[in-house]
């Protein structure tokens, strides 16, 4: 790592809890990578004080900071600025300075789109199979919309959630381009090979053996399987699409790429392919996956 000196840059990430998380490994090796004078912290910030972590971060002169569960709502009223998607999304996971205060960006779901767009994944015309309605879930189904896919099926176990997020969505970009099912609506989609998410928490460690639908049917549809879960590196649903022929993708490259906008927005540069591969080498590493 680069000394820490009197020009060092500081970015962070506030959360609560913030100790489980692997955003200081991979900036803090870009950082060393590129030769910057940068470090990144985990700054655990509890709920009810986020106004005051936000003024303190631009009070400080932090160079930015990325924002994690519980506060990716919470912290909009206290930004200056939002881009566009972040604002229809209605989260933040990254804020950059603008002028007098940050501007509120969502690189969880620029990351994720970047690292489909690495797997030869567009969105642009597509017909896609998403599974949830939670917050992860929700931020694809704008993503979906917003990325100009033709029509997203949303599955969810609570139909009103599906019913809700699907409403959001289609208000926020004048198409009815979301249509809300339960989980064993998969029976009524037409027949096909489509590309499909994994946007909800069954499967995550350590209930490795479970997947949110389990029918052979199901499988048959999907041409690509992409989880969001990446903790196992192989879920249950990968093994299952990859089963009946289809190619199964985990949310490693969304995690890596999510930071990698948030540092190249905080540092004005352009990272390669070649750096985001090396990073997910480390991270693999990092989680004991051989591979
Ligand atoms: P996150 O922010 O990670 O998306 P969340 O908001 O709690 O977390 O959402 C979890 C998602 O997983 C939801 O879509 C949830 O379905 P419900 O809306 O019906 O709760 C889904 N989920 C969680 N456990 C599930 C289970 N056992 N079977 C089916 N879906 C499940």
């Amino acid at each position: 790592m680069h000394t820490i000196d009197g020009r060092t840059r500081v970015c962070g990430l506030m959360g609560d809890p913030v100790e489980h998380t692997l955003s200081p490994l991979i900036h803090n090796t870009l950082a060393r990578d590129l030769g910057h004078n940068f470090v990144y912290v985990p700054l655990q910030v509890e709920r009810g004080q986020v106004e005051e972590a936000v003024r303190g971060a631009w009070a400080l002169h932090l160079q930015g900071m990325n924002v994690t569960v519980p506060h990716k709502s919470a912290v909009i009223p206290w930004l200056k600025e939002m881009d566009e998607l972040a604002e229809k999304i209605g989260a933040v996971n990254t804020l950059v300075p603008c002028r007098d205060g940050y501007k509120g960006y969502n690189t969880d779901m620029t990351g994720l789109k970047r690292a489909m767009e690495s797997e030869g994944i567009r969105l642009c015309g597509e017909t896609v199979i998403l599974l949830g309605a939670g917050g992860a879930a929700r931020a694809v189904a704008f993503l979906c919309a917003f990325s100009g896919a033709e029509r997203v099926y949303l599955l969810n176990r609570t139909l009103e959630r599906a019913q809700e997020t699907a409403s959001e969505v289609n208000r926020a970009f004048g198409r009815d381009c979301i249509m809300p099912l339960p989980l064993s609506g998969y029976e009524k989609i037409p027949d096909g090979k489509y590309l499909a998410v994994q946007g909800t928490s069954v499967g995550l460690h350590p209930h490795t053996e479970e997947t949110v639908i389990a029918d052979d049917a199901f499988y048959e549809k999907i041409h690509t399987g992409y989880d969001l879960i990446y903790k196992p590196y192989d879920t249950k649903f990968m093994r299952l699409v990859r089963a009946h022929g289809g190619r199964a993708c985990n949310g490693m490259k969304m995690l890596v790429y999510q930071a990698i906008h948030a540092y190249e927005l905080w540092n004005g540069v352009e990272i390669e392919t070649a750096e985001a591969e090396k990073i997910i080498r480390i991270l693999k590493e990092e989680m004991g996956i051989n591979g």
